[in-house]
């Protein structure tokens, strides 16, 4: 049986005379992707297997009062489930049962690890019951991913990971030469690992189409773009159906995951797979919708730990797909129609997108009377047990929420001249996402210096900095620093994620060096909420380096009042600049 990844790297091991205390801290640390959590193996100097400690073991413990100095022999379990290198991946079901049938101490569902040991007993891997199950065959599919983009490579890995047979498939020559080359286009905390393993062990292919009608599950995840005039590009979603039409077959399970309009998946989707396939959907074949609510930066993580949404276009659908869900995470939550899941992830953005659209206009209200806008959500907030106002920020970007919003509108169907808050929420973002250029212009017409003598300096220019990411798809930041390009008379960027490299299409100029430019410019610009820009000590820079400047804080990130002491300085946020 081949084992999950580094192996033994990934287990917290502790010798028997260790501290009960200090086996704790030492299951808490974090360390590396794919760390198991959990569980501590005690092993001796030939790292062979004396005993386990499962978090539950140290519950049981503290319960009892027992004295966390004592040696963790004291409590080790002394017979943990056990499962040898070599056995076949067929044997594996049978195997556990027996030995936990074998253990009175134990059911079934108590057993979260198994310990993988080598012929001499010293310790391989520990793997989570899930996996094992999964790579054992017992929950396993052969499963087709369409799209391999910020949501659909994660989704393939996790997949791969987890025990499915995956193929990836992509129509970009250049999205599959980057995941060749391991080199990816965007940046995802643990993936490129997870990616270079599961590649390695065969369990993820990379292709432009499948042409044998290999997979039975199929999982769409391209790209659903909106244009500026708010008309929603399904060519991909369509391209993926025509693709799947011609392999499809009896028994296959297929699922939308891209965030469409309501209706999309039962009367395009399904409606081209039936003409197509000549198969019918819902006898032949099951169809179901799966939201991706995945936040990026946090992907592979909120893969496993976030509910799963599932819609069917029946009963049998659902549970299909519901049974498929659950070899990825804990909680499924069934919906009762197709219809029913799309529009839960177009709430779930939509109502994020609009609730900082409060905030966003409040700040813009703010501005009339000189107010921080911060410091006024700050106060709303303070002890007080009632709906939360998000900090305001220069706009929302990214690829979901200035999109989602208006397939939600859309949703409303042809023909309606209503418009829903979704359209609105997103007109009071795009208002707020003009607001820094407003400062800067208040604050050079109010210095009777023209913008064209400024020398700029962008930080943060990814769509978002926390959680982060290399994104600039829809970046507000960005938009404000191709309109700065061409406005002032030198400009220059910097992102504690995003590479030079990545600017050059964009025809903007890296601040290699971070603290000479912040000494040479005139304007400073905090664009996103990274949160590097706390320390690269822009007050301690510009204190050493005085002259009449602007620093624009759009997230408040900085510290006001020791900003505004340095002589010259204006100091502006949301709300607080352009009355001054
Ligand atoms: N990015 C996010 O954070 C996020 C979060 C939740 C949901 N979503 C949704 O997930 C979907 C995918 O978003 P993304 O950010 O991964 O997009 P993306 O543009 O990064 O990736 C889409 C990929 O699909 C490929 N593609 C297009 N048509 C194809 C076809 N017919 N067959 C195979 N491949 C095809 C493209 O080449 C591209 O590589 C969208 O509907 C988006 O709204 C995105």
């Amino acid at each position: 049986m081949a084992t999950n990844s580094g192996g033994a790297d990934r287990v917290t091991t502790v010798s028997p005379d260790s501290t009960i205390d200090f086996t704790v801290r030492r299951m808490a640390e974090k360390h590396g992707a794919g760390k198991v959590y959990g569980i501590a193996v005690v092993v001796d100097d030939d790292a062979r297997v004396l005993g386990i400690l499962t978090d539950g073991d140290v519950r049981r413990a503290y319960a009892k009062d027992i004295d966390f100095s004592l040696p963790v022999s004291e409590i080790m379990v002394t017979d943990p489930v056990v499962l040898p290198r070599d056995e076949e991946p067929r044997n594996i079901l049978g195997h556990l049962t027996r030995q936990i049938a074998s253990k009175s101490r134990l059911t079934t569902n108590m057993v979260g690890h198994v310990v993988v040991v080598d012929d001499a007993g010293r310790l391989e891997d520990v793997i989570d019951v899930v996996d094992l199950l999964a790579r054992s065959g017992t929950m396993s599919d052969n499963v087709a991913v369409y799209g391999l983009g910020f949501i659909g490579l994660p989704l393939a890995v996790t997949l791969s990971n987890v025990g499915h047979r995956v193929y990836g498939v992509d129509i970009s020559a250049r999205v599959r030469a980057d995941i060749a080359a391991g080199s990816l286009g965007f940046h995802e905390p643990g993936l490129e690992d997870m990616l270079s393993i599961v590649v390695e062990n065969g369990m993820l292919t990379i292709h432009e189409r499948i042409t044998e009608p290999n997979c039975n599950v199929h999982i769409v995840a391209v790209g659903t773009p909106v244009s500026a005039d708010g008309v929603i590009d399904e060519r991909g979603v369509i391209g993926a159906a025509e693709h799947i039409a011609e392999v499809l077959k009896r028994g296959d399970l297929v699922q939308l995951r891209s965030t469409v309009p309501v209706g999309c998946t039962r009367q395009r989707f399904i409606r081209l797979l039936e003409q197509r396939s000549r198969l019918t959907a819902g006898v032949d074949f099951f169809v179901a919708f799966a939201p991706e609510r995945t936040v990026e930066g946090e992907a592979l993580k909120e893969l496993r730990s976030l509910p799963q949404i599932v819609g069917g276009l029946s009963a049998r659908c659902l549970e299909k797909a519901a049974t498929f869900w659950s070899t990825v995470t804990n909680t499924i939550v069934r919906v009762d129609s197709l219809e029913a899941a799309e529009m839960v992830k177009l709430a779930n953005n939509t109502f994020r997108d609009l609730s900082f659209a409060f905030a966003n206009e409040l700040a813009v209200l703010c501005d009339k009377h000189n107010l921080d806008a911060f410091a006024v959500v700050e106060a709303a907030n303070e002890g007080y047990p009632r709906d939360r106002i998000p900090k305001p920020s220069p706009g929302v970007g990214g690829y979901c929420l200035t999109k989602d919003p208006l397939i939600y509108d859309r949703s409303i169907g042809d023909g309606e001249t209503q418009r829903t808050l979704g359209y609105h929420g997103r007109a009071a973002n795009e208002r707020a996402a003009a607001y820094p250029r407003k400062v800067i212009e208040h604050w050079s017409a109010s210095r009777e210096s023209p913008l064209t003598e400024l020398s700029v300096l962008c930080i943060g220019v990814a769509f978002k900095g926390y959680p982060e990411t290399n994104d600039i798809r829809n970046s507000t930041a960005l938009s404000f620093a191709l309109w700065a390009a061409g406005a002032v008379l030198s400009l220059r960027v910097w992102d504690a994620v995003v590479s030079g490299e990545a600017l050059v299409p964009h025809g903007l100029e890296f601040a290699e060096d971070i603290r000479a430019a912040l000494a040479q410019a005139d304007a400073i610009m905090l664009l996103n909420n990274h949160p590097a820009h706390k320390i690269i000590g822009v007050p301690r820079v510009l204190n050493e380096h005085r002259k009449p400047r602007l620093v624009f804080d759009g997230w408040h990130q900085l510290d006001r009042t020791e900003l505004e002491r340095i002589p010259g300085m204006t100091y502006a946020t949301m709300g607080y600049s352009t009355r001054r």
